[in-house]
């Protein structure tokens, strides 16, 4: 664990009831001992978000979202660990210990604010120049645009003039060395030339992060030229895929969803008519960074990207990592414009904003995309285009959902429910699993590799222990700890037996034992598992029972697998581990 003790981290976890921090966030009712409110990771409109204040964590019922008042943070904040704790220490008043900064990260942070404070200086010189003589033709340029005087100031607009090296001698005047003034991407300097400007006679845009500060720029040719925009290469300060140009003003919008477009011009444009809340990434493609870093503002992106086969492609390929991320997406559409610029400029705010009322959901649009790839016509084509569509059903697991969408699909094909179901129910009955389905064409795959069933096993069994506390005492004689052999869950089953053993049960302190996030969201799902879907007492006790003694053949076999053949101790314990086996099969555990 970083910097922090365990014992620290517990205090600061157990001085913060989850209750009361997740009501800051998340309006709750309760509902006898557990608080019910809409899941904040997830679009829903029935609440499925729980939070127990018994146990201290939380659990969507929904999305499967779940974990302790720390990784609530971490989650809905984007905070790391760290952030998490140092946020929640301060809210209880407990003082942290400083932790040593060593020079060479001293000397980092110093080098990241000597580039921010000289990007920032560029920015002056250009947006100087854009508005004196030399900058003329620039500012005709952008006027030509339609972009007025307030756009161009709000988004900080500039021009780079046609000298190759002013701005390099004005940073120079200015105090930085040609050391610090190469990392900022702003000028190469070249061992007998000296040092040469990056942009030249383009109209510049300075690219700022979400917290307004500069930390590269776009340049556009004016007019005709390659390449039309120039862009600052990736600095200490410019992580091109955790940036989003327009952020900075997006994250104060109250306009419930995001835009995202393409370009910066889509992004100003848009801006100027009143949405206030378009982004752009930077030149590059949308990356799980991007969505992550939206996740902290909204729920709900609406993609409009350019109506051609780039932009199509690009929004194939943004969906899936914005719903990997939990964001629900929409797509807009913009036909027979280009794009937003394109779109309002010809057509108007309104007609837009009507656009963005009728955004597509995103897998319609999938599915009206790959559409194009089949003759409707023709009955073979026709029928291949069928299954595809219902084997792409099979993916929403929940039946609702399924059958919502099946409906949405029938309606636009013209196909009866019906019909649609009962293919989509015949190819589940194959065993068509929904990651066999034809990737579409954007070269994203999904392989999340499925849980195996000893892995499932030893979750399961955690989940029970941790639900009903006196099926401790009755298993406890049959199973230990050793026998859970993958990890997380061995490392979970050794601390809660030894919680058992002293008497306190507390998931939520073994959440933050787990260093890795992506442990401990496994960890917090186990909490919460769902067993409550087998539904008669008398099911429930079954698979427990088969629960148990798929653990303990599991665990006996490893042994068998991994044991030195001198370990007298060892082989003494697995035949007397074969004999309780023998015992377990016969014995009735019961769940009350
Ligand atoms: P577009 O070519 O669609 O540009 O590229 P645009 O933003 O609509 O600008 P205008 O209206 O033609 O002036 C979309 C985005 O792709 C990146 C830029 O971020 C641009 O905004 N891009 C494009 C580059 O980085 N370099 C290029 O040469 C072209
Ligand atoms: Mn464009």
């Amino acid at each position: 664990m970083p910097f922090y003790s365990e014992d620290l981290i517990e205090e600061i976890r157990s001085r913060n009831d989850i209750v009361d921090v997740i009501s800051s966030y998340v309006k709750l009712q309760r509902k006898g001992n557990t608080h019910f409110g809409l899941c904040p990771f997830h679009n829903e409109k029935t609440p499925s978000f729980s939070v127990s204040g018994n146990k201290q964590m939380y659990y969507c019922f929904g999305c499967g979202a779940g974990g302790n008042v720390i990784t609530f943070l971490m989650d809905y904040e984007n905070h790391t660990f760290q952030e998490a704790l140092e946020q929640l220490a301060e809210r209880a008043g407990i003082e942290l210990p400083k932790r040593e900064v060593t020079l060479k990260e001293r000397m980092r942070a110093d080098k990241k604010a000597r580039i921010l404070e000289m990007n920032k200086e560029a920015a002056r010189y250009f947006y100087a120049q854009l508005r004196m003589e030399q900058g003329k033709h620039a500012m005709n340029y952008l006027t030509g645009r339609q972009l007025t005087a307030e756009t161009m100031q709000k988004f900080g607009l500039g021009y780079s003039n046609k000298f190759s090296d002013d701005l390099y001698r004005y940073l120079k005047q200015q105090g930085y060395e040609d050391e610090l003034l190469k990392e900022s991407g702003l000028v190469t300097i070249d061992e007998k030339r000296g040092g040469y400007d990056k942009f030249w006679n383009r109209a510049m845009f300075p690219i700022m992060d979400a917290n307004s500060r500069v930390i590269g720029f776009g340049g556009r040719v004016m007019g005709e030229g390659e390449p039309k925009y120039l862009n600052s290469p990736e600095t200490l300060v410019f992580d091109k895929s955790r940036n989003l140009y327009g952020l900075n003003f997006a994250r104060a919008s109250r306009k419930p969803q995001i835009l995202l477009c393409e370009g910066y011009m889509d992004v100003i444009a848009l801006h100027q008519a009143g949405f206030d809340n378009a982004v752009a990434s930077l030149g590059t493609a949308f990356t799980p960074g991007h969505a992550n870093l939206l996740k902290r503002y909204t729920r709900e992106v609406y993609l409009t990207f350019d109506s051609d086969g780039a932009g199509v492609r690009a929004a194939l390929r943004a969906i899936p990592i914005l719903k990997e991320a939990g964001l629900t997406a929409k797509v807009v559409d913009m036909q027979p414009y280009k794009d937003p610029d394109e779109f309002i400029k010809a057509l108007g705010t309104e007609a837009y904003q009507e656009r963005i009322d009728n955004a597509q959901n995103s897998f319609l649009f999938e599915i009206s995309v790959l559409e194009r790839d089949y003759n409707l016509e023709d009955p073979e084509s026709k029928t291949a285009f069928y299954n595809e569509i219902a084997l792409r059903l099979l993916e929403f697991g929940e039946e609702l959902e399924r059958n919502n969408y099946i409906e949405a699909v029938a309606v636009r094909y013209q196909m009866g429910f019906d019909n649609l179901r009962k293919l989509v129910n015949r190819m589940a009955a194959k065993g068509a699993a929904p990651g066999e389905r034809k990737p579409l064409k954007t070269g994203v795959h999904e392989n999340k590799k499925p849980e195996d069933a000893r892995e499932m096993s030893q979750r399961l069994l955690l989940t029970w222990l941790i639900e009903n506390h006196s099926l401790f005492a009755r298993i406890s004689a049959y199973i230990g700890p050793e026998d859970f052999t993958e990890e997380p869950y061995a490392s979970t089953a050794r601390i809660l037996f030894q919680q058992y053993n002293e008497g306190e049960v507390n998931p939520a302190k073994i959440v933050s034992m787990f260093p890795d996030e992506e442990q401990q969201k496994k960890i917090a799902s186990l909490f919460h598992a769902n067993i409550s879907g087998i539904e008669t007492k008398q099911d429930r006790e079954k698979a427990l029972k088969e629960t148990v003694v798929r653990i303990k053949e599991n665990s006996i076999e490893y042994r068998q697998k991994h044991m030195e053949p001198t370990d007298l101790e060892g082989l003494q314990k697995l035949v007397e581990d074969k004999r309780r086996l023998q015992e377990l099969r016969k014995l009735h555990i019961s769940i009350d």
